[in-house]
């Protein structure tokens, strides 16, 4: 279809897009690598009244076995502009840019900030959506401004970091503005010749009793085994790897709910994990809820299973729909708050159902 002057592509199975690998089809899709390809898309989408569903690398999606009734479109916007600003090294970064590429270029450059975000799936313009972090690092930490085209107001605009409401796995473009903003491009703000971040507990034990101070380098190296060893990086051959990454979030909670789950841990004689970087944002871990609520690592479900080396993903181990996913999802919700009286919220963003 090229009337409307686009590379329009129709009923495209978009489980092969996502790393979960579950879905029906896109009614019709489009790969943009321009801005004005993404104006024409948005143009496109809201002279038919379809529904508009951006897509960046797919690692953090559950697409329904219906599809989406829509347009879907490809941010495939690429490229990275790299210059010295004041005490810090700029990059910006076109949102479809391989999110892991562009932290390798960093970290070969010497330029420190998201070294702890190595082996995370996806693409650039998908991190201040859900607010990556990872390791006692947080995109919010570096991002400085972002680029969207706002569908609202149909122009490109600039976001300085301050006006994305960052939070724990949340920014505005998941929450109040949801729908609003197509990220366009993202430029972080890194810093020279950097010292790596080694906060949290899984790092400070993989290097402990080495003799140098480990590098960026290292530094990435090593959170790629760490994220591999939790099938936590997508690797071929490795079917726990086939998933949306971490499928709740660990719960915040206050301080009433969190003497309750000490009190129901301590009659069944055991103690809540509390590390460091988990109690400085009050957050309980959802993988040890969920494997002390009576599901192992491995436990299957039809074509779906709680991976067998971290208990918070879900996994697809081949053919899976996205139905027996949400069957999975929705019987391990039901036994946490029934044991724990915690309601885990989900990660992923479900789309068409
Ligand atoms: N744990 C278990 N069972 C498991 C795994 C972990 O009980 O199978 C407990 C342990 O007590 C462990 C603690 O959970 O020490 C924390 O586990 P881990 O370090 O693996 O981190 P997480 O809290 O489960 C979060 C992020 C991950 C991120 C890691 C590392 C969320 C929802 N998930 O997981 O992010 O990679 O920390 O920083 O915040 C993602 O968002 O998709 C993701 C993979």
């Amino acid at each position: 279809m090229q009337s409307t002057g686009l590379a329009l592509q129709q009923d495209v199975p978009l489980a092969p897009l996502t790393t979960l690998g579950v879905g029906g089809c896109a009614q019709f899709l489009v790969r943009a690598e321009q801005v004005r390809e993404v104006e024409a898309a948005v143009r496109f989408a809201e002279s038919r009244q379809l529904p508009l569903l951006v897509l960046g690398g797919g690692s953090n999606l559950v697409v329904a076995d219906r599809g989406w009734p829509g347009l879907v479109l490809q941010v495939a916007l690429e490229g990275i502009c790299h210059y010295h600003g004041q005490g810090s090294e700029v990059f910006e970064v076109g949102a479809g840019m391989n999110w892991d590429c562009f932290v390798a270029e960093s970290v070969s450059l010497d330029c420190g900030g998201i070294e702890c975000l190595s082996g995370i799936p996806g693409s650039v313009g998908g991190t201040p959506v859900q607010n990556v972090g990872a390791y006692g690092q947080e995109i919010s930490q570096t991002v400085a401004s972002v680029l969207a085209f706002d569908r609202r107001d149909n122009c490109v605009k600039p976001l300085k970091a301050a006006e994305c409401g960052f939070a724990y796995r949340q920014s505005i473009f998941n929450s109040s503005q949801m729908g609003r903003y197509i990220i366009l491009r993202v430029t972080y703000e890194l810093f020279p010749a950097a010292r790596p971040d080694l906060r949290y507990v899984d790092l400070e034990r993989y290097f402990a009793g080495g003799e140098r101070r480990p590098t960026l380098l290292d530094v990435r190296m090593a959170i790629r085994e760490i994220r591999a060893a939790k099938g936590m990086l997508i690797t071929a051959g490795d079917p726990d790897s086939r998933s949306a990454g971490s499928f709740f979030k660990n719960p915040i909670l206050a301080e009433a709910q969190y003497v309750e789950l000490e009190r129901r841990a301590a009659e069944s004689n055991l103690q809540v994990p509390n590390y460091p970087a988990l109690a400085r944002q009050k957050k309980v871990s959802a993988a040890w809820l969920v494997e002390n609520s009576g599901f192992t690592k491995g436990y299957r479900r039809g074509r779906a299973s709680i991976s067998t080396k971290h208990a918070l993903a879900i996994v697809n181990r081949g053919g899976a729909t996205a139905a027996e996913i949400l069957a999975l999802r929705d019987e391990i919700q039901l036994r946490v708050n029934e044991i724990w009286g915690i309601r885990l919220e989900p990660e992923p963003v479900f789309v068409g159902f």
